[in-house]
């Protein structure tokens, strides 16, 4: 005989989904069989789940609509791949095939693009940390160094006397562009005078060549006038520095920061009214250098965007494990995936959608993952439908800061594939077992079983 699940009752508020001029508000019942054509129900058996779904028709395609809709407007343009959004190899060689150059923050960054074949002047190095060794071997392959404190210039200037030779590099700024909070940590601030006392410093030491000029203002910039702002104030610096040290800018770094259509959490509007299109930020940005700049030699203009290339291309399927009802009724679901894959879940809201058509009363549910922690919430707030157990959820956009801040925390970290333009599907990282743990431990011989008995 066959026993029956048996579940208390709830009185439960009807809700046929939030008021909202835009639809559907929090309720999910999308459906997604298929991501470019391979089955949803295919991917996870062959690969498992969860798992991580990069679709390389849709990086090429949103790689290509960004260098348009920038180089249309100025076309001295390259694109710097912001290796720290996503830097699987796989990955970045589909930038670099695209044309775009490397942005590192750190030696590791720095040591994946050479590894991936990309020489050391076509290498943007960024951040405020950069060790004495890397620094010098970047220096040594020429890469574009953009000097964060005076702390750096001093060791810039030791490197010149080491290798016998004066060392080019960029200038990194901070600025008021009327994003809050403001980005202030990393380079000089422009406002408050440091930047051109760095200016002075550097000339005084005389060993340090002045190229150009870079600033990133923040991440997911809603607002696509701040990035006129940047422009005005950079290129009104530049000038400056022309007048006051017959320095040439050479280069204008704009930094990233455009937003992919992605949600933050507490934001009312969907992000396709909530977020401006790419054209907009080409728009501004193209404008606001024609205005400032003066005729004559156009300065090659940088720019480093991470999340708007990739973010769209990412999904992850996640499987129901478990439903249950929590003691202030809501509706709660266990995934197989946590915040250790899902990072970016902290601060945003992705959409949702089902692998298959669910009927039956959609409740505000909260979807949590495997990690036996509080914190370990995915999603929640959304008004789901009655979920069995093994339905999948498939998430998107995840592609950007997911597969580099994910953690090896209680559980393995999935598969990742990639969908070729083919069609074809190939795994760009393998699933994690337990020797991917204890690679690096070490365990000494009086510890092991047997030792202390
Ligand atoms: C210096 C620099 N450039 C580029 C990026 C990429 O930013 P985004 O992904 O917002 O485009 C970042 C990210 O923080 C950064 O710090």
């Amino acid at each position: 005989m066959s026993i029956e699940h048996y579940e208390a009752p709830v009185i439960q508020k009807l809700q046929g989904g939030f008021m909202n001029t835009y639809a559907n508000g929090n309720g999910v019942r999308r459906v997604c069989k298929a991501i470019d054509g391979v089955t949803i129900d295919d991917l996870v058996e062959r690969f498992g789940s969860p798992l991580f779904v990069f679709s390389e028709q849709r990086i090429r395609q949103q790689y290509r609509e960004v260098y348009d809709a920038f180089s249309r407007h100025y076309p001295n343009l390259t694109l710097a791949w912001s290796y720290k959004t996503n830097y699987l190899s796989a990955l970045c060689a589909i930038m670099h095939q695209e044309g775009s150059i490397a942005e590192v923050v750190s030696d590791m960054e720095y040591a994946k693009a050479r590894a991936l074949g990309i020489p050391g002047d076509q290498i943007i190095y960024n951040g405020p940390y950069k060790p004495m060794p890397g620094l010098e071997r970047a220096v040594c392959d020429g890469a574009m160094i953009q000097v964060d404190h005076l702390d750096e210039i001093c060791d810039l200037e030791a490197l010149c006397d080491k290798i016998g030779r004066r060392i080019r590099v960029g200038l990194r700024l901070n600025l008021d562009a009327g994003i809050f909070p403001q980005w202030s940590r990393f380079g000089f601030n422009l406002e408050s005078g440091q930047a051109l006392e760095a200016v002075k410093r550097i000339l005084n030491g005389g060993k340090l060549i002045l190229q150009g000029l870079h600033c990133h203002i923040g991440t997911f910039i809603l607002d696509p006038k701040a990035y006129a702002r940047q422009v005005e104030k950079m290129v009104h610096f530049a000038y400056q520095l022309e007048e006051q040290s017959g320095f040439s800018v050479e280069y204008l770094d704009l930094g990233g920061g455009f937003p992919s259509r992605n949600r933050l959490k507490a934001t009312y509007l969907p992000p396709e009214v909530a977020v401006p299109g790419i054209g907009e930020f080409a728009e501004n940005i193209g404008d606001a250098l024609y205005r400032t700049l003066r005729p004559g030699k156009f300065p090659k203009l940088y720019l480093e965007a991470g999340r708007a290339m990739i973010d769209e291309a990412g999904y992850l399927i996640t499987t129901i494990q478990a439903s249950k009802r929590l003691v202030d009724g809501t509706r709660a679901y266990v995934a197989d995936a946590g915040v250790n894959l899902l990072f970016t879940s902290f601060w945003y809201k992705m959409a949702i959608e089902l692998d298959r058509e669910v009927q039956g009363m959609s409740e505000n549910s909260v979807v949590y993952g495997p990690l036996c922690m509080n914190l370990d919430v995915i999603d929640e707030g959304t008004l789901l439908p009655p979920l069995k157990r093994g339905t999948r959820l498939i998430f998107n956009p995840v592609g950007a800061y997911n597969n580099t801040q994910w953690m090896q925390f209680i559980s393995y970290r999935p598969n990742v594939v990639l969908i070729g333009e083919n069609g074809q599907v190939e795994v760009i990282r393998e699933a994690e077992d337990l020797s991917d743990v204890t690679l690096r431990e070490r365990l000494p011989a009086r510890l092991t079983k047997g030792q202390s008995e």
